[in-house]
């Protein structure tokens, strides 16, 4: 119960700093944080992506290094995205299946550097492996058909569990397949690897610059909607999460960030499962053309929504600002 002004005044509590420490109810440190990271072919690389200032894609040695630096700043997790050369697109997406693919090779070259100090979290989806840049198989019709695409997918989570990924994170919204991936998980005695599920992915606006670092952007013709949720819908994002919870889901995620706080704070609420938030591409390239254009500094920005994904629930948040946030927070 509020009193009445005078006898309450809110402005008192705020008036200091030590007194406005005191009473914040909201925390983020860089546990809360999981690190995107774009890899690609060759030796010594970093390749800029042009849509988003700050990131580049990087190749295996690169990665390697980015994720001891991920360590010494106190990131517990980076999540992979290969930029798969074109030569190695194809219709059915195969490249997602082989052994020593551009993913594969960075899950190891993390795990030979850090060993256990950080988790690695990989995506599941064909788009960085497709000719047509969609997440699964399509038909003639060019509709992306569900259930011959999972059992793509449980091959290609496989691939990535025996690499020695420690979170498996299906970003490719077909149904069923967290059930699918879970069976050949613990049929291929990977017990302990975790899945991480985009249960509530929009087909959303956000995503360009990311479809630009791993190349799929030319390559996609139409959308993805046939697929990924409609943005006008809430309930439906609790379904897709009560599914993948009862379909073997250690943890799931609320994808875009900061347009979907709603559904943060609702999934948060009404399950108790970790719900994690990604601030996606689009999101970044915002802040960044904001700080650029003078319209706001940036640090404060990125500390500002990190904060507001914590406050809403959040247990964490992927986001391309990761070491900008933990070197800020780290002092
Ligand atoms: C693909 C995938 C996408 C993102 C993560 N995994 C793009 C898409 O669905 O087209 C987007 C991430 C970002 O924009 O930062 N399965």
């Amino acid at each position: 119960m509020t009193g009445t002004y005078p006898a309450t005044r809110l402005r008192r509590s705020r008036a200091t700093a030590w007194s406005r420490a005191m009473h914040r109810e909201t925390v983020l440190t860089p546990a809360d944080l999981i690190w995107p990271l774009f890899v690609t072919e060759g030796q010594g690389v970093e390749d800029p992506v042009g849509s988003l200032p700050g990131v580049s894609r990087w190749s295996v040695d690169g990665i390697a290094a980015r994720a001891k630096e991920a360590v010494g700043l106190g990131i517990p997790c980076i999540a992979l995205f290969p930029n798969t050369p074109a030569d190695k697109r194809s219709d059915d997406g195969a490249e997602a299946l082989n052994p020593d693919n551009l993913m594969c090779r960075a899950i190891k070259a993390i795990k030979d550097a850090c060993g256990n100090d950080i988790g690695v979290l990989t995506d599941v989806a064909l788009d960085p492996y497709t000719s047509h840049g969609q997440d699964g198989l399509i038909d003639d019709a060019g509709y992306v058909v569900n259930d011959d695409t999972v059992a793509v997918l449980v091959d290609q989570a496989i691939n990535q569990a025996q690499a020695g990924a420690d979170i498996i994170a299906p970003s490719d919204m077909m149904d069923g397949r967290i059930k699918a991936i879970r069976m050949a998980l613990e049929m291929g005695g990977h017990h302990n690897v975790q899945i991480m599920s985009y249960a509530a992915k929009y087909a959303s606006a956000f995503y360009g610059p990311f479809r630009d670092a791993v190349g799929s952007g030319g390559l996609l013709k139409g959308d993805k909607k046939t697929y990924q949720m409609d943005p006008a819908n809430g309930d439906e994002a609790l379904r897709e999460v009560e599914l993948d919870i009862a379909e073997g889901a250690d943890s799931v995620m609320v994808k875009p960030g900061l347009p979907y706080l709603d559904i943060v704070r609702r999934v948060h609420e009404a399950f108790a499962v970790p719900v994690f938030a990604y601030q996606v591409s689009g999101e970044y390239a915002m802040i960044e053309a904001a700080a650029a254009a003078g319209a706001g500094d940036r640090e404060a920005l990125v500390m500002e929504t990190l904060l507001g994904f914590r406050r809403a629930g959040a247990a964490g948040v992927l986001t391309y600002h990761a070491p900008l946030a933990a070197r800020l927070l780290n002092g």
